[in-house]
């Protein structure tokens, strides 16, 4: 089964805010390309959102996990080919996370811009949200990954990841295997629709009307929050010096119906920022209308999505409990 040129794929989201066409394009859509020549995992990390714990109420919580789950599956994660599993059900992660905590240097974690970012503002922040690197470090160690495909704002959580690693290995002997970041080469950073200077995010997204278009966005919603997006006082494309705001609606076109650069130029050199935004909604329809009618067959039959996260939890736990017991063999634990 697991020949040589296979590689082991995990990736993951969190189950807050409503998912995007970010997460979309910097995600769900690398990861399905990555099946069927190589070990592919998918983890709804559960655990990551109890960082701030009253931002969500527990029955949020697990609905919201298995919401992510039947996005997995109608974006064309398919489970005959990928393990999909919720976190807290894998109960390896958070022992590994406890081993992780003790090799890594606080300062480490301090530097985290998306931990500065998040803890910004906050009367008080959890000692959750300065270690959710270390939880993810264990999420990735556990499972000898080889490949982790994500958006650009995690590439700093994975540079972590390696060094956590690279640590307990000196210390403890060579177990883990140091893993690779995937960055897709277009789109790895969509930025929101009201705001072309900010990263489009789903918990922006639950707030604010017209940032992002998400992944469940009615169509008369997304039309107004395409036709509505920020672009410059111009009237029509010009690709030398493009403003932020039309360069990432020229990205979700490209990301969207895979056309080549060349083609996008000749199609909306000189036209109108009207005419650039009608096609934009047209291309995110034709990606979302196929995708929410999936959406809507999975969530018809809440049973066969348990069953999904069921499978899939027993299908890697082996694998992590085989790493936790040499851990705690290196570590003269157990
Ligand atoms: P999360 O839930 O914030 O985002 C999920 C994935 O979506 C990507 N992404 C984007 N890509 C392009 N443009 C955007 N505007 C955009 N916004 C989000 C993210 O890069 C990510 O790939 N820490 C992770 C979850 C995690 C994880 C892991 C990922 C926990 N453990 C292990 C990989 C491996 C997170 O919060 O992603």
């Amino acid at each position: 089964m697991n020949n040589s040129k296979r590689k082991r794929v995990f990736s993951g989201v969190q189950p807050t805010g409503k998912l995007t066409i970010g997460n979309y394009v910097g995600a769900l859509q690398q990861w399905v390309t990555h099946q069927g020549d190589n070990d592919t995992i998918f983890c709804v990390v559960d655990l990551h959102t109890l960082t701030f714990p009253e931002d969500m109420t527990p029955k949020v919580r697990f609905e919201k996990s298995r919401e992510v789950v039947a996005l997995y599956l109608a974006c064309g994660i398919d489970p005959k080919q990928s393990d999909i599993f919720v976190q807290s059900h894998v109960r390896e992660h958070t022992e590994l996370t406890w081993v992780l905590n003790c090799v890594t240097p606080i300062g480490w974690l301090e530097r985290m811009t998306q931990y500065k970012v998040k803890a910004q503002g906050r009367e008080s922040v959890s000692t959750g949200l300065l270690d959710y690197p270390v939880l993810m470090a264990a999420d990735i160690l556990l499972y000898e990954t080889d490949l982790v495909p994500v958006g650009d704002d995690q590439k700093q959580h994975l540079e972590v990841t390696s060094d956590i690693a690279q640590r307990f290995n000196h210390l403890f002997g060579n177990v883990f295997r140091i893993p690779q970041v995937v960055i897709p080469k277009t789109g790895a950073r969509l930025m929101g629709l009201d705001d072309p200077t900010a990263k489009m995010s789903k918990s922006t997204a639950e707030k604010k009307v017209g940032h992002a278009v998400c992944l469940l966005d009615p169509e008369n919603v997304i039309k107004k929050t395409v036709m509505s997006a920020v672009t410059d006082s111009g009237q029509e494309v010009r690709l030398e010096h493009a403003s932020p705001g039309v360069i990432n609606l020229l990205t979700i076109y490209e990301v969207l119906t895979k056309t080549p650069r060349p083609e996008i130029e000749a199609r909306f050199a000189g036209k109108g920022y009207g005419q650039l935004k009608k096609d934009v909604f047209v291309a995110i329809m034709e990606t979302l209308r196929p995708l929410q009618e999936r959406y809507r067959q999975i969530t018809a039959d809440p049973a066969y999505v348990e069953q999904v996260i069921k499978d899939g939890a027993d299908r890697v736990r082996p694998i992590a409990e085989r790493m936790m017991r040499q851990v705690r063999e290196m570590t003269g634990l157990g």
